[in-house]
Parts: structure tokens; C-alpha cells; sequence
């Protein structure tokens, strides 16, 4: 039996790739499709696959409609919230890849999500290595200068994104706490801080580079995404995999790819 996957957000870039990795996958089902745009349109042909008679529903309906076994959101951070308590509360399994999420969301979350649910702000298995290599590094260099740096492109709403922050609280894990400067103005000496910068432009699909620098050194770790088929492929390994998950809990794709 194919797993059984309704999309929220499934109008929007993440969304109809997602579609489109479902429609195209034996072992899994389109079941349905909501998003607040594009209501009506055939889920399958907004995502470029042709039809497959699973019409946009709108997302105010998600509470009376929803029926599957997993739902993926792509969405934005304040709908995701509701999506997962609502998705919860029908026993509906979770794989969202949402960011933005506030230290309020993520009380809700925890709350609500009660449900085997993979949750994180990156599915591409490379972004995932990537986190395991800049820990060791900060391991190694824990009293090197740490900075970090993203880029993104024009439309994305929030900043900085959800794995520079994963990054973030990487590095913090290992060297223990620090000051966390979001961009420099004006007279800010360096103190024992992590800086962070967000820079937004035309189509960058995602870049994420941790500098360990010292004094006449640097390491530099980056990874470069240039087809959002890295976070989607990724998305749809945690639907296959939280489909098996009887256990409910908040899981990362380090758990998916056993790392
Ligand atoms: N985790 C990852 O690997 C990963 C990768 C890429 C993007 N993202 C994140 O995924 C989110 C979506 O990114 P995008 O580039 O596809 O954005 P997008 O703006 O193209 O798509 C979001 C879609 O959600 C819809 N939407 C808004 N409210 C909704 C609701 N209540 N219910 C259902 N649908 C709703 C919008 O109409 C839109 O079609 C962002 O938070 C982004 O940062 C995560």
C-alpha cells in the first residue's frame, strides 16, 4: 500500500517539487493538496506533471479535510503552526521543512505535536553532513573567530535562515555559550560573539559558509545548493522513513539518515 501524502503549501516552490517527487513515486500517493492560492488548479499540473485529479484545497479547510497518513508543510512559519496542531490533533504524521519559527512557535509546537513528526530547516543530505563537519571543526577550533554566512534568493521572507540558525546553535553546543551579532554597524569592536550575516539576491536556491578564522588563517566550510530537488529529495526520504515511525516525537534528518 502507497503511503498516503497531503501537501500544504503545495502551490509554492517547495510544494510543487514536492508534488511532483510524490506523483512520480511508486511507494508513495497524492492525496491531497492545500495551499490559501491557486484553489481548484490540479495539484499535479501547477507542479508540471500533467493532471492527476487532486485539486487545490483551501487551507482554511485542512481541519475538516485532512486524510492521509503523512502531510508535508512548506509553508511559512505562522500557518505551519496551526498545520501541525491541526495535523496533530488527526493523528496525521509530520514532515515539515517550514522555518522562521520564534521561541513562541516552537512552545506551540511542542505542545501540539503529538505525532511522530521529522521537522528541519534543511532536508539536503549535504546540508546535513555539512552540520556534522563544522561541529567537529568547532571541536578543533573552538577558539577561532566563528562566523557565518548565508545567502539566499530575493523572495525569501526570513533571515537569517533557518540553517545558519541550526549552524548557530551547532557551534554554541560545542564552545559553549557566546553573543550571537546579526550584522555589523557603526563602532562594534569584535568581542566572544558568533556573527551572522543574510545576503538576499535573484535566484540563490541556498548558501551557508562557517569561517573558523584565526590569527594569519582561516578554514572556510560551505555547501552550495543550486536545485531545490536537494531539499525535496531529502523531504520525501523522512516521508518514507517517519511512515514507519510508530514513536511520537520531534525527529532531524540525522535521525532519518542515521548520521
Ligand atoms: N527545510 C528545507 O529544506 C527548506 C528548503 C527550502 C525552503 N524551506 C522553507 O520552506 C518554506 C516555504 O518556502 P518556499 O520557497 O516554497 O515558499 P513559497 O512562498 O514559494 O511557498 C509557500 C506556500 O505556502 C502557501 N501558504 C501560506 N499559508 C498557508 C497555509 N495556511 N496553508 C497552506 N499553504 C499556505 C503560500 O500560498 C505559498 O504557496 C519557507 O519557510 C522556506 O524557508 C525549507
Amino acid at each position: 500500500m502507497p503511503v498516503k501524502v497531503a501537501v500544504t503549501g503545495a502551490a509554492g516552490r517547495m510544494g510543487k517539487l514536492i508534488v511532483k517527487n510524490v506523483v512520480e513515486d511508486e511507494e508513495l500517493e497524492l492525496a491531497q493538496a492545500f495551499d490559501v492560492r491557486e484553489v481548484g488548479r490540479d495539484a499535479g499540473e501547477l507542479a508540471g506533471v500533467g493532471s492527476v485529479g487532486v485539486p487545490i484545497i483551501h487551507a482554511s479547510e485542512l481541519e475538516s479535510k485532512l486524510n492521509a497518513d503523512v502531510l508535508v508543510d512548506f509553508t511559512a512559519a505562522d500557518a505551519a503552526v496551526e498545520n501541525i496542531c491541526i495535523a496533530a490533533k488527526k493523528g496525521v504524521k509530520l514532515v515539515v521543512g517550514t522555518t522562521g519559527f520564534t521561541d513562541e512557535h516552537w512552545k506551540r509546537i511542542k505542545e501540539c505535536c503529538s505525532v511522530p513528526a521529522v521537522i528541519s530547516p534543511n532536508f539536503s543530505v549535504g546540508v546535513n553532513v555539512f552540520w556534522e563537519i563544522i561541529k567537529k571543526c568547532a571541536e578543533l577550533l573552538g577558539s577561532y573567530d566563528l562566523e557565518v554566512l548565508e545567502i539566499h534568493h530575493r523572495f525569501k521572507k526570513d533571515a537569517p535562515s533557518g540553517t545558519a540558525l541550526k549552524a548557530v546553535e551547532i557551534l554554541k553546543e560545542v564552545v559553549g555559550e557566546r553573543k550571537v551579532v546579526m550584522g555589523r554597524n557603526g563602532i562594534c569592536p569584535r568581542e566572544d560573539e558568533i556573527g551572522v550575516f543574510a545576503i538576499r539576491g535573484g535566484d540563490v536556491v541556498g548558501e551557508h559558509t562557517v569561517f573558523f578564522i584565526g590569527m594569519g588563517e582561516r578554514i572556510e566550510i560551505t555547501h552550495r545548493a543550486w536545485s531545490r530537488q536537494a531539499f525535496a529529495g531529502g523531504a520525501i526520504k523522512a516521508v518514507k522513513w517517519i511512515s514507519k515511525v510508530e514513536e511520537p516525537g520531534i525527529y532531524g534528518m540525522k535521525d532519518v539518515l542515521g548520521l
